[in-house]
């Protein structure tokens, strides 16, 4: 198989000019032998019949296998792509889609969930799909596949890309309102690139209900930012009034959390004025009671980001490359060893001039951020600064070094 030649694209391009080339020609070889014929035998030159022919055996059979030689190898030629379409080959990645009005969910085998697909460059990506509410269908034009996605049911796609980029994804059934607006991407990756997406996650610094609401593809319909979507936007939820329509009946209250908590499990009960009843209800097999909790959070305002994970100093040295320089083991290298810096003095050279100072906090910032300044003794002046460092990483280098 050519890398550089999508496969699922190429059976299907070549299954087109195929059957288009034939029909073209035909087409044009019938035109022109009718427009001619139309033309030489015109009654204005020919009043009578020129021949009485009422058969030929040869040309019959002619006329008769020929097409049929080539309509049945238009089929041969189809169903074996068709073949290459359905066979998904070995080493597929499986992924699995779920399409909802109006949005695309995609779980990787490691449990993770995204609204794009992300794959890497040059594997075969098997995707399975269903639909938990109406029928959709997971259309990826440049790659030439498409297939209906249905409730209760499983289908599947294969492709595999072959250049990085992103790619559309459409819904290519009418599923309602928001049917056209359902619309993802497929992005893919170079394999390393890939790689280090498909890690485990360090904890993310966004609040987990917001994630749960990208992930359920809420935002699809929803904006967050206040502007007007299919359904009413998720800004500044808290405290807000809505006029609501229960059972026909008009009626306004506030939002908190018991009405939220409503509205997502049981939408269709109460409908906010001016909005259609369309939003699909999330059960407990859809959104965990820990999910539902988190979004609702989220909505209110009443969300914690997670405390970022703490830069690790001795792995910040290490990729930094302080080590080339600096032993840990009271060696010399081509700077000052690291061993007993915290209960050490240094002797360094200011404006020609020697000082003895403490290893200090202080002076342990100013050495990383700026080491030309207090230069220690006998060593060269060749540390670049570590300025490119975030002021936690120097911190935690800092906190570090005093305990060596
Ligand atoms: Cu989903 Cu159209």
């Amino acid at each position: 198989m050519n890398p550089n030649i999508n496969p699922t694209a190429q059976a299907v391009d070549n299954v087109l000019i195929y059957i288009f080339g034939f029909s073209l020609l035909l087409l044009l070889g019938i035109t022109v032998a009718t427009i001619y014929l139309v033309i030489k035998y015109r009654r204005s030159k020919y009043p009578e019949p020129t021949s009485e022919v009422h058969g030929s055996f040869w040309l019959e059979t002619l006329w008769t296998v020929l097409p049929t030689l080539i309509v049945l190898t238009m089929f041969w030629y189809g169903w074996t792509n068709y073949l290459g379409l359905r066979n998904v080959p070995e080493g597929a990645m499986e992924v699995k889609a779920t399409a909802r009005m109006w949005s695309w969910q995609f779980e990787y085998p490691d449990g993770r969930k995204t609204s794009k697909l992300f794959v890497p460059v040059g594997q075969p990506v098997k995707v399975t799909m269903t639909s938990v509410d109406v029928l959709h269908n997971f259309f990826i034009p440049a790659f030439r596949i498409k297939r209906d996605t249905v409730p209760g049911m499983e289908t599947y796609v294969w492709f595999q890309a072959t250049e990085p980029g992103s790619y559309d994804i459409f819904c290519a059934e009418y599923c309602g309102t928001g049917h056209s607006a359902m619309i993802t991407s497929v992005e893919a990756l170079p394999p390393e690139e890939y790689a280090t997406w498909a890690q485990p996650q360090p904890p993310s610094a966004e609040p987990r209900g917001l994630i749960v609401l990208q992930e359920q593809g809420c935002t699809g319909c929803h904006s967050l930012d206040g502007s007007d979507g299919i359904g009413p936007s998720l800004y500044q939820l808290s405290g807000q009034q809505r006029k609501l329509l229960v059972a026909g009946q008009s009626k306004e209250l506030s939002i908190d959390e018991d009405y939220l908590r409503r509205a997502i499990r049981e939408p269709e009960a109460e409908i906010v004025s001016g909005y259609d009843p369309i939003m699909p209800a999330y059960d407990s097999d859809t959104l965990s009671e820990e999910d539902l909790q988190a979004v609702i959070d989220y909505l209110l305002g009443k969300a914690t980001v997670p405390a970022a994970p703490k830069p690790d100093a001795s792995v910040l040295l290490q990729e930094n490359g302080c080590l080339g320089c600096h032993s840990q083991d009271g060696s010399e290298m081509v700077g000052p060893t690291f061993k007993g810096l915290g209960s050490r003095e240094v002797v360094i050279e200011r404006d020609g001039k020697e000082e003895r100072i403490k290893v200090d906090r202080d002076y342990l910032l100013r050495a990383l951020k700026q080491p030309k300044v207090d230069l220690v003794k006998g060593y060269p002046p060749i540390m670049p600064a570590a300025d490119y460092l975030s002021t936690e990483e120097l911190d935690a280098i800092v906190e570090h070094l005093l305990k060596q």
